[in-house]
């Protein structure tokens, strides 16, 4: 184990011009992937590249206030990749274009994301459904981009119309630089298990990296995933629930939750200064219901966060919950 891990650590491998060591990605996760979050992450080691959440290319290029908030990053997070998600060849192009110029070092485009919000406008996973449509959208993108491009996928819409293998070859044909696959379909969501077999198959066939993706949550887990031989891991959920998860798979390593506690402080501080109230509410309820699965009695915090209706209001649970701990 130690070894497989090591050598992991110490890999390097291409995404287009971009060389990416350790081989580790910080996944797109809607409301959670900011710039405050990512520094955060980053902060802990053991990270190649961060994404940010998924930017709707059509809020983007109308120029939606919301959106401006997505597009805020520091220096210290870089390498950075940008999501895009929509349907429209052209407003992805545009889209892509615009957070190159923005500083972006990579462009990826959501071809996975299962939510009903996303797949309703044909965006997202529905992409799997259409993939005339999708090889477009790659085409006018790669078009306008000097920088890296990626496609982020799941294995297909449901069992029987499974098409990893026809969109990752259109991907490679049209000049896409990496392949990040969440081993699930869509009708999955988040149920059963990754499958590790179809990511394989995936990396067996295509000569761009293949990032694997899906229920990474310790060093067994990570080695499961690398038998795949995927060339690089994104990792998602254990992020928010452990911002320093990269740094614990890859030096086995573990940190005190007093950690986290502080991390806690500094982020809100953080949040409640940059966001407008109903979004730095929005998100701190997020983050601390996240981070509450990391927490001892972290389901008390989870009962209090109903009825917390302001920014101030999240900010007490959490204040309350840290002093009962410093109490003991
Ligand atoms: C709350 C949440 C938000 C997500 N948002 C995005 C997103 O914006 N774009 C995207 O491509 N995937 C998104 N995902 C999917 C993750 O990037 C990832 O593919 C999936 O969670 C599987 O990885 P994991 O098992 O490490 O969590 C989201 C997942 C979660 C749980």
């Amino acid at each position: 184990m130690k070894n497989t891990i090591e050598e992991f650590k110490n890999k390097k491998i291409k995404i287009g011009s971009l060389e990416v060591s350790p081989p580790t990605f910080l996944a797109p996760i809607a409301d959670i992937s900011d710039s405050v979050f990512r520094q955060i992450v980053k902060e802990f080691g053991g990270i190649g590249v961060v994404f940010s959440e998924m930017i709707s290319a059509d809020a983007l290029t109308r120029g939606c206030k919301k959106t401006s908030f997505m597009l805020n990053f520091d220096f210290s997070e870089k390498p950075l990749f940008f999501q895009i998600v929509g349907k429209e060849p052209l407003r992805m192009a545009m889209a892509a274009r615009m957070l190159e110029d923005l500083g972006a070092d990579g462009i990826d485009i959501n071809m996975g994301c299962p939510s009903k919000n996303v797949t309703k406008s044909g965006g997202g996973s529905a992409l799997l459904m259409d993939l005339k449509k999708a090889e477009e959208i790659i085409r006018k993108v790669r078009k306008v981009l000097s920088i890296p491009l990626t496609i982020k996928i799941r294995a297909g819409w449901n069992e029987n119309n499974l098409v990893y293998k026809e969109i990752g070859k259109i991907a490679e044909n049209e000049g896409v630089d990496a392949v990040f696959f969440h081993g699930r379909t869509k009708k999955q969501m988040y149920s059963g298990n990754v499958n590790y077999e179809w990511i394989a198959d995936l990396k067996s066939r295509l000569k761009i990296p293949v990032i694997g993706n899906g229920d990474i949550v310790g060093r067994e887990s990570l080695l499961k995933m690398l038998e795949t031989k995927c060339d690089g891991v994104m990792i998602a959920r254990a992020a928010i629930k452990k911002p320093w998860i990269f740094k614990e798979l890859l030096d086995n390593e573990k940190v005190e939750i007093e950690k986290l506690i502080e991390i806690i402080e500094k982020q809100f501080k953080r949040i409640m200064k940059i966001y407008p109230e109903n979004l730095a509410k929005h998100k701190m309820k997020l983050f601390l219901s996240w981070y509450s699965r990391s927490l001892p009695k972290g389901k008390s915090i989870r009962l209090q966060l109903n009825d917390a209706k302001t920014s101030k209001e999240v900010l007490n649970v959490f204040e309350n919950y840290r002093n009962s701990l410093l109490d003991k």
